[in-house]
């Protein structure tokens, strides 16, 4: 169901001075990570591969270009990126929620089936059953006319046809697991009644309550007070510990991601620019966006990259981050790098190893 239909549910250093891609060893790094990475043995739920969108208006907008990754059983991958790099387009290309002026191009394998092109009626038997999503906007996703208690049932009746009253105990089970001290109350509620925060986490107990296999969550800790987050991030571990559900996740809190994530990528410009473990993507960024949006943080002294994320109508020619990276040489502002894989190290520079 589409979100707009309004139916019922569904983000120089000095170390930049030095180089760091240069003191690496990556074979010693490789043999590291190969040995310790449980993610290895796991099978592959979601693969994206070559994924492009554009949105045809007066001109055209290529908004994605060359997007790959995987997500495999149970694990967390994040996409984190300045706004308006194309994170939630991502989403809802994966989800088969874009506008009609959309052209997507690419793979999309969810359990080997592609997603790209599957018939709308066979696409609604996944949505919400066994891919789910959190909107970044609570507002659209949820309908006002109807109770909180009467949405959050519906796929229940729908995907699992269940009793009425079976369904509204799990609805009422989902809420208590959401935080809700006042669970029963709040199935009675509509959405114009409640607040941003207790709307988004509606819909984050509405979209865990089928377990699915995929959980997409865009800037699921948007508008949470810290109380809320530490719920949203326990609920989060037990959809994944308990239900060993995968999960997208989408947002700008570079901090909740980290504690999250098996697997961060970093977008920038509409391309995916580094994929790698939090520790390692945090001890030791290689792309000069990620170490830029790294010093961004707070601890890290809130150093902006200098300039702005470049329009997608108009890109760059070369790397899309030359204008704003402090290493770029001359083959940068003429030839697009390639993304690169070294051992566990995902890498869109020409400077990687
Ligand atoms: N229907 C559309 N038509 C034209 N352009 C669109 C459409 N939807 C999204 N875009 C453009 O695609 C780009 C990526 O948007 P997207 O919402 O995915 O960014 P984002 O990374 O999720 O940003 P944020 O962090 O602010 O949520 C933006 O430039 C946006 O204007
Ligand atoms: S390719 Fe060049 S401009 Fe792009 S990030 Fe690497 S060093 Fe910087
Ligand atoms: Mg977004």
């Amino acid at each position: 169901m589409k979100p707009h239909s309004r139916s019922t549910l569904l983000e120089r250093n000095k170390s930049l001075e030095r180089n760091p891609l240069l003191e690496r060893n990556p074979l010693l790094e490789r043999n590291k990570s190969l040995e310790r990475n449980p993610l290895l043995e796991r099978n592959v739920l979601l693969e994206v591969r070559d994924l492009e969108v554009s949105f045809q208006g007066l001109e055209t907008v290529n908004v994605l270009s060359g997007i790959s990754f995987l997500i495999k059983d149970s694990e967390t991958l994040a996409l984190v990126g300045e706004t308006g790099c194309g994170k939630s387009v991502v989403a809802h290309t994966i989800m088969n929620l874009l506008p009609p002026e959309s052209r997507v191009k690419g793979n999309i394998e969810f359990r080997g089936k592609n997603l790209l092109g599957m018939h709308e009626r066979e696409m609604a038997k996944i949505r919400g059953k066994e891919i789910a999503i959190i909107f970044q906007n609570p507002s659209i996703a949820l309908n006002p006319v109807y109770s909180i208690g009467h949405q959050l049932a519906e796929p229940i009746y729908v995907h699992q046809r269940e009793k009425k009253k079976t369904a509204l105990s799990r609805v009422a089970l989902a809420l208590k697991r959401m935080g809700f001290a006042n669970f029963s109350e709040c199935m009675n509620y509509y959405p114009s009644w409640c607040s941003g925060g207790m709307n988004q986490r509606f819909l984050i107990a509405a979209s865990t309550i089928l377990n699915p296999a995929l959980l997409i969550a865009d800037e699921p800790s948007k508008g949470l007070d810290k109380k809320c987050i530490v719920e949203l991030e326990a609920e989060l571990g037990n959809l994944k510990m308990e239900r060993n559900s995968a999960l997208l996740l989408i947002s700008h809190d570079l901090e909740f991601v980290q504690r999250l994530a098996d697997r961060i990528a970093v977008m920038y410009a509409g391309e995916i620019v580094e994929i790698a473990d939090p520790s390692s993507l945090f001890e030791n960024p290689l792309h000069p966006y990620t170490r830029g949006l790294l010093n961004s943080l707070p601890e890290k002294g809130f150093i902006p990259i200098p300039g702005f994320s470049p329009s997608l109508s108009s890109l760059p020619s070369g790397c899309r981050f030359h204008p704003r990276c402090p290493l770029r040489e001359k083959r940068c502002t003429q030839i697009h790098p390639e993304i690169k894989e070294t051992g566990q190290r995902t890498v869109r520079c020409f400077l990687s190893p």
